[in-house]
């Protein structure tokens, strides 16, 4: 039987892989965050998952504004890494796993979230970001991932309940899955910042560290922030924190939360990576 046994919430921040595609991570601006990063790298190899859902937001780099699904799952063999204007980031492709992905897919449908199926796709920084930043820099990647995209780019994007019972019904559906795996599901984006308009800056700690909490202590809740809670306190980016709610509904109720990082600035954003830990499962 596979099983969930971590979930990481990590902001995505394009500037951040550009800082470690560049080499400039030792730099005064990045340091103080890159050195927050450390022990979650160390956690996540001493871990060695299996495999990886990664839920986060493609950025009209695989998907136009023309078609915008709500959830989407990626069943692929391999990811290749996006151009987002400036040729892909020198990162390697991404291995799908194919197997378990369209066995969520098939669960997940007949569990009543119509997910779009990607057949071929590829992955934008904000799936590959994270991916660095908990991973460093590899030749291959150390685990194949799952893509789950998210829409938060065009509204309507879906509510914090949805994003929560979705990833209920990721838990229920990898349990059912018969290989023997270690799943650990990553919720990126975040935390709070506008990239646009006369609030562009905007950042709010009390709101991030209240969210922060919250996503440990008392997710359930967290889920009825509305979207106009988000935009009037996290910025209109900060409704990508509904994504952070598939990967704490993933989990149990009971978590320990084994880590926390938050930093401000990283390029206009508060950046953030936490780590929780399904008791007793690792
Ligand atoms: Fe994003």
């Amino acid at each position: 039987m596979a099983r969930i046994v971590a979930g990481i919430a990590c902001s995505h921040v394009p500037a951040i892989g550009v800082a470690i595609d560049k080499g400039t991570t030792e730099t005064d601006y990045w340091r103080p965050l890159f050195a927050g990063y450390e022990p979650a790298r160390e956690w996540l190899a001493k871990l060695a998952p299996d495999v990886a859902i990664i839920v986060y937001n493609d950025h009209a780099s695989a998907l136009s504004l023309e078609i915008i699904p709500t959830f989407l799952i990626g069943v692929a063999a391999e990811f290749p890494i996006a151009d987002e204007g400036f040729g892909p980031r020198p990162v390697p492709a991404v291995r799908g796993h194919p197997d378990l992905a369209w066995h969520l897919a098939e669960s997940l449908i007949l569990d009543e979230f119509d997910m779009t199926i990607a057949n071929e796709m590829p992955v934008d920084h904000g799936l590959t970001v994270p991916l660095s930043v908990t991973c460093g820099r590899p030749a291959i990647w150390p685990f194949p991932v799952i893509p789950v995209c998210v829409n938060v780019v065009q509204y309507p994007p879906p509510t914090g309940v949805r994003c929560f019972k979705l990833g209920q019904a990721i838990a229920r559906a990898v349990e059912r899955f018969d290989q023997d795996l270690r799943v650990v599901i990553y919720g990126t984006g975040g935390m709070s910042h506008q990239l646009q308009g006369e609030r562009a800056g905007l950042i709010n700690r009390r709101f991030d560290t209240a969210f922060l909490d919250g996503l440990t202590r008392d997710p359930v809740a967290l889920t009825k922030i509305p979207h106009t809670e988000y935009m009037r306190e996290a910025g209109s980016e900060g409704v990508e924190l509904v994504m952070w709610h598939v990967m704490r509904g993933a989990l149990r109720t009971q978590v320990t939360e084994v880590y926390r990082h938050y930093h401000v600035p990283a390029s206009n954003t508060a950046a953030a990576l936490m780590i929780l830990e399904n008791e007793g499962s690792s």
